[in-house]
């Protein structure tokens, strides 16, 4: 996620804001490695996803499509977007699909090969990629935020539901809220939006927790969707889920 319009300079690390070995969910907080991580988002999706994550290093790509999508935008915009396709086809490769361009759905979403369902995430150094089968999950949507403290709690009312801070706040006590729910929101928006078809309002989505588990709604839609919060030392992690039975 970039969140320059709201950003501030603070720059706590996640190790400070996450300290001890509390974990969330009974896992560890900080998870370090890559195939940690991959471990923790099998395991709450129930489906073989393939995580890719490392620093954002492409400047271009060998496909003329994506050069294309990338003519008229900044070096900023060109290296996380090509970054991000270059670990989609990682990661599309390590779960068996082909290795192709990824085009640009009409709402910023990624056109993925048949069959293939993923997610896209970058922020300020890093991205992320994740990719799983159709047949085992509908939709994925993850988010990235590096320094949690970027997200500017002035303009959480845009974003969050009083309850929300509640609710969150104390599950996620180390961390600020409005970053944690921002996050999980973004990652909803992913995993859904090419579903319902339409851009969306993050106000539209409402978090609850309930047996340790968040999860989130949608107004006047009858999607239930899981989600979850892990503290990598890349950044805050958020992914959603979208069963194949919503
Ligand atoms: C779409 C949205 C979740 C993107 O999140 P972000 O924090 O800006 O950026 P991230 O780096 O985490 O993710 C960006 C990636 O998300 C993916 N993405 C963008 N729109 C998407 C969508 N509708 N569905 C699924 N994935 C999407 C893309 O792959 C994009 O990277 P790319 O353009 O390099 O391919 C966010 O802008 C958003 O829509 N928020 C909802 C509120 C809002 O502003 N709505 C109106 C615009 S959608």
């Amino acid at each position: 996620m970039n969140m320059e319009a709201g950003a501030k300079s603070s720059a706590t690390s996640l190790l400070d804001l996450f300290p001890g070995a509390n974990g969330v969910n009974g896992y560890p907080m900080i998870t370090d490695h890559t195939e940690a991580i991959e471990k923790r988002l099998r395991h709450f999706s129930q489906a073989t996803l393939y995580l890719c994550m490392e620093e954002l290093t492409q400047n271009d790509s060998a496909y003329a499509s994506e050069r294309q999508l990338m003519q008229q935008a900044l070096a900023k915009r060109r290296k996380e977007f090509f970054s991000g396709r270059h670990l989609a086809r990682q990661a599309l490769k390590r779960a068996g699909f082909p290795v192709q361009a990824i085009a640009r759905g009409p709402l910023g979403n990624p056109i993925w090969p048949a069959q293939a369902i993923g997610s896209i995430t970058h922020d300020q150094r890093y991205g992320a990629v994740i990719v799983g089968h159709e047949r085992d999950v509908a939709g994925i949507g993850i988010d990235l935020i590096e320094d949690p403290n970027q997200v500017d709690s002035e303009i959480a009312s845009l974003f969050m539901h009083p309850d929300e801070k509640t609710i969150l706040g104390s599950r996620f006590p180390d961390a600020p809220v409005t970053a944690v729910v921002f996050s999980i929101k973004e990652s909803v928006v992913k995993a859904i939006s090419v579903h319902i078809g339409r851009f969306m309002d993050l106000l539209e989505i409402h978090l609850t927790v309930s047996n340790h588990c968040i999860s989130a709604r949608i107004d006047g839609l009858p999607f239930h969707i899981p989600c979850i919060v892990i503290a990598t030392e890349f950044g805050l992690l958020t992914a959603s889920i979208l069963r194949s039975e919503n």
